[in-house]
């Protein structure tokens, strides 16, 4: 009897899940969307689970998250996976860390490639373990073709150091006499990042209860529009990514400027 209710229930609230999907498909769907994956350790705390299992969790809804946003049309679907700071960690939970590339796309790659999608990092790839750095390009190489949304992990990916990085490369333009100094505007900064080639975030996403940007994607975010939910990562489904796109399409994007013709 009991079943019997929860099965009408799951059914009763995936219809309404399909109907929210609907909706939304109908609205503006944010181009790229760029989410951090927040709240693995303390989903494993709260069932007396090693961390590693929270991140494991983790990377499910990384799964999950990703073919909802394919399905919504979302164009590039950013992820920061490991920060330049997470090497503060210990070392088995790093170990752990840049193992689940290589088990995420050992599983999933012939879904992504069957979906058009297209692996793309950011991030040093130079200082990643072999076999993380393997998992990645061998995942990058077989999806370079794809058109359909790009899937951007960020790995060991730093926002100031990539700040810092671009930097250097335009002071090189400017010692050697290629560029001059008046000549440097946004637009040439952009064109250094290792996001040169996306459009900038249009939604970040950020789970966990935590309200910080945690040195990621200081100058892309500029304009993105903020949601902040207090779900954990490896919690967070289908619905609360809905959620998050019904919050996007009722913002009021301005970008600095005023709504309507009028002025004072
Ligand atoms: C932050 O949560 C999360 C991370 C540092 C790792 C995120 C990685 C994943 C979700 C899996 C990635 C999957 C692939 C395929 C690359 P936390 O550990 O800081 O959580 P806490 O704040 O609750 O301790």
């Amino acid at each position: 009897m009991l079943d019997k209710l929860m099965r009408k229930k799951t059914a009763m609230s995936e219809g309404l899940l399909s109907d929210r999907i609907a909706n939304v498909k109908k609205g503006q769907i944010p181009a790229h969307v760029a989410i951090i994956m927040d709240g693995n350790g303390r989903w494993a705390k709260q069932r007396n689970l090693p961390r590693i299992a929270g991140h494991h969790e983790g990377m499910k809804t990384v799964r999950k998250i990703t073919r909802i946003a394919n399905d919504l049309g979302i164009e590039v679907l950013t992820l920061y996976a490991f920060s330049t700071e997470n090497w503060k960690r210990p070392k088995l939970e790093i170990d752990f860390l840049m193992k689940l590339p290589g088990e995420f796309l050992s599983t999933y790659l012939p879904e992504l490639i069957e979906k058009n999608v297209k692996v793309e990092m950011i991030g040093n790839v130079e200082m990643l373990p072999e076999h993380t750095k393997k998992a990645i390009r061998k995942a990058m190489e077989a999806t370079k073709d794809n058109d359909g949304m790009t899937l951007n992990f960020a790995m060991n990916y730093g926002s100031r150091l990539e700040l810092v990085e671009a930097l250097k490369k335009i002071a090189t333009l400017v010692d050697d006499g290629s560029l001059q100094v008046d000549d440097i505007d946004e637009s040439i900064i952009s064109s250094y990042l290792m996001t040169a080639h996306l459009p900038e975030p249009d939604l970040l996403i950020r789970t966990s209860g935590e309200v910080r940007l945690s040195n990621f994607m200081l100058w892309q975010l500029a304009y993105a529009e903020l949601s902040f939910t207090s779900v954990l990562w490896p919690d967070f489904d289908e619905a609360c990514m809905i959620q998050a796109m019904e919050e996007f399409q009722l913002r009021h994007r301005r970008f600095g400027s005023v709504e309507g013709e009028g002025t004072i």
